[in-house]
């Protein structure tokens, strides 16, 4: 098997703690323990938790909560992993096995590349179906989707909310989806990791409501803000098949960190879940009308389809230069880090995080706008 290099993490994991004004993040900014361990008796617990293996699907109290996100399932029905990215390589690796002679995946693009890339180590033949810009939205080519599909397909990978648009497909193309799915007997798999950091409030139904071959992704790392619990999960109406998810957890990390597991359970409680959620909302605003007035004052130079969720957005720039080279350029003269749109098949564009220090945001849009004025 044959990885090729997961370039968007690449650059990240290179350049994320050196350059002084990191745009790469896709999350807002990370909660602190303590905000989440408020009172003394909760700290004297933690404090006195002996440090054994959990419960290594996730502890039940978890699982519960996670499981009541979504209708009729139960906490069977989920798997916990160590983070979003374990939760799609099992899901895929799952499926993987069970494809027979039907060899291909239909991916929403552009996404979120880790599917695309692990797809292709194992051997599947990777389609694509698009989110299409219109002047003021993205909207997923259903007809297009239509097209790619055929006796073949094994499955459909989507990401809802997505990376790195910022897009949100709504019930009625979730449905569209299911439909086709339906008639070509094939799975979903939904990545829904940015589920919760919806701009205007609300949540985003899950492909789960509409399709029963459906794998969903999660965890806490972009919504929440706590990337570093490393808490992510699986979860299907198939039982059966997440049980067999778990199994293969054995081979990759066994168990979630049993801190994490704790501190996620603390999060998911209904009240701390609207209250962290309510937090992300307030930054994902705030900060987007930082980006939205550059985005209006420098017009000329880039522009962008507004994001409804997630703390990126995806502009396309008018400079004559490729986006690695521009990206690359930025980090060397500016010390600013943003993602280039060639890592997500979005040639001409960058992904601007937006969910961090707003002082920083401001001043690394700034140099950015340097550095496109003197290429144009
Ligand atoms: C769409 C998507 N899925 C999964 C992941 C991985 O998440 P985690 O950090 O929880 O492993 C990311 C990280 O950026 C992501 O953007």
């Amino acid at each position: 098997m044959k990885f090729e290099r997961f370039e968007l993490e690449r650059i990240q994991s290179e350049w994320e703690h050196i350059v002084k004004y990191n745009l790469s993040e896709s999350g807002v900014e990370a909660l602190r323990v303590s905000d989440l361990i408020k009172d003394t008796s909760l700290q004297h617990q933690f404090l006195n938790q002996s440090l054994g293996y959990p419960q290594t699907n996730g502890t039940i109290p978890l699982r519960e909560l996670i499981s009541s996100q979504y209708p009729d399932l139960s906490a069977d029905h989920v798997t916990v992993t160590n983070g979003g990215a374990e939760a799609n390589f099992i899901s895929l690796l799952g499926l993987s096995q069970q494809r027979d002679n039907r060899n291909e995946m239909v991916m929403l693009m552009p996404n979120y590349m880790q599917l695309w890339g692990f797809g292709k180590a194992l051997g599947y033949r990777m389609k694509s179906f698009y989110l299409q810009a219109s002047s003021t939205e993205w909207i997923p080519d259903i007809e297009g989707l239509k097209r790619q599909l055929s006796k073949k397909t094994h499955l459909i990978a989507i990401c809802n909310p997505n990376n790195p648009t910022g897009a949100i497909m709504d019930a009625d193309s979730l449905k569209a989806i299911a439909e086709l799915a339906q008639d070509a007997n094939a799975w979903v798999l939904s990545d829904e990791i940015y589920r919760g950091a919806e701009l205007n409030g609300s949540i985003t139904p899950s492909m789960l409501e509409f399709h029963d071959q459906t794998l969903v992704t999660c965890g806490l790392s972009k919504a929440y803000g706590l990337p570093g619990l490393r808490i992510g999960w699986v979860a299907s109406a198939n039982d059966a098949f997440i049980y067999d998810l778990w199994a293969m957890t054995d081979y990759t990390s066994i168990a979630p960190s049993l801190l994490s597991d704790a501190l996620a359970t603390l999060a998911l409680q209904p009240q701390n879940r609207k209250e962290i959620l309510a937090r992300t909302r307030t930054i994902l605003r705030t900060n987007w009308s930082i980006v939205n007035n550059w985005l209006t004052e420098h017009s000329h130079l880039i522009d962008c389809i507004p994001p409804k969720a997630c703390a990126v957005c995806l502009p396309k720039y008018h400079a004559d230069i490729g986006s690695v080279d521009l990206a690359h350029r930025l980090i060397q003269d500016k010390s600013v880090l943003v993602p280039p749109g060639d890592y997500f098949q979005m040639p001409r564009h960058l992904r601007i995080g937006f969910g961090y220090n707003t002082d920083k945001l401001t001043m690394g849009l700034h140099l950015i706008t340097e550095t496109l004025q003197s290429i144009t």
